[in-house]
């Protein structure tokens, strides 16, 4: 593993997480799922190892709110986006993409040789930014969301992105 140090692109700052995250991240993953994640939920993810994360915050003064995340879990070679979200107030400024991309540079330093992810076939924000990264569609588990608030259940798309 690398220890990897936060690094800057225009007005985002982009480092990794930390367990004083977690009630700012639920508080974002709140607003992008229906079924959203605890900050007990967050911090207990965080303490395991082959977890890790980047948060994305607005360039300034010493750092400001969580704009966005990305948490991924990488285990024998093999890695796994577990979530991203990005701040309804900060999509479609490049903060998915600038998250993924750390992602993605930490998993080539550390070997990896693939990473996977499922998506729900109907959120066309997440498969865009995925397909433009270029993740492939590999499988389909129907019905993996379940029917809520009137919606009906979808189609989780697993997608992988090979690294080597
Ligand atoms: C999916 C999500 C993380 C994208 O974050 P973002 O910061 O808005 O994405 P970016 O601005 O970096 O966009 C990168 C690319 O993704 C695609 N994209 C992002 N939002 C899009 C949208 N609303 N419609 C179409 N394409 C979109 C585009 O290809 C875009 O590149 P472009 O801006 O050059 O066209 C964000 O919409 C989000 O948090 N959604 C709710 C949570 C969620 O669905 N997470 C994924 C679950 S699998």
């Amino acid at each position: 593993m690398i220890s990897f140090a936060g690094f800057r692109k225009r007005d985002w700052v982009i480092e990794p997480l930390g367990r004083a995250d977690a009630p700012a991240m639920a508080a974002v993953h709140n607003e992008g799922f229906a079924r959203p994640w605890n900050d007990g939920e967050f911090a207990a993810l965080l303490a395991q190892t082959p977890v890790f994360g980047f948060a994305a915050r607005r360039e300034g003064e010493g750092g400001g709110p969580l704009s966005g995340f990305v948490l991924a879990r990488l285990a024998a070679g093999e890695a796994e986006i577990l979530t991203i979200a990005v701040a309804k107030s900060a999509r479609r400024g490049g903060v998915g993409r600038r998250l993924m991309d750390a992602v993605l540079l930490r998993l080539h330093a550390d070997r990896a040789e693939a990473v996977f992810l499922e998506v729900d076939e109907r959120n066309a924000p997440a498969l865009a930014l995925y397909r433009r990264l270029g993740f492939r569609e590999v499988g389909k588990r129907p019905g993996y969301y379940a029917e809520r608030k009137g919606e009906p259940a979808s189609t989780a798309l697993v997608m992988r992105r090979d690294l080597r």
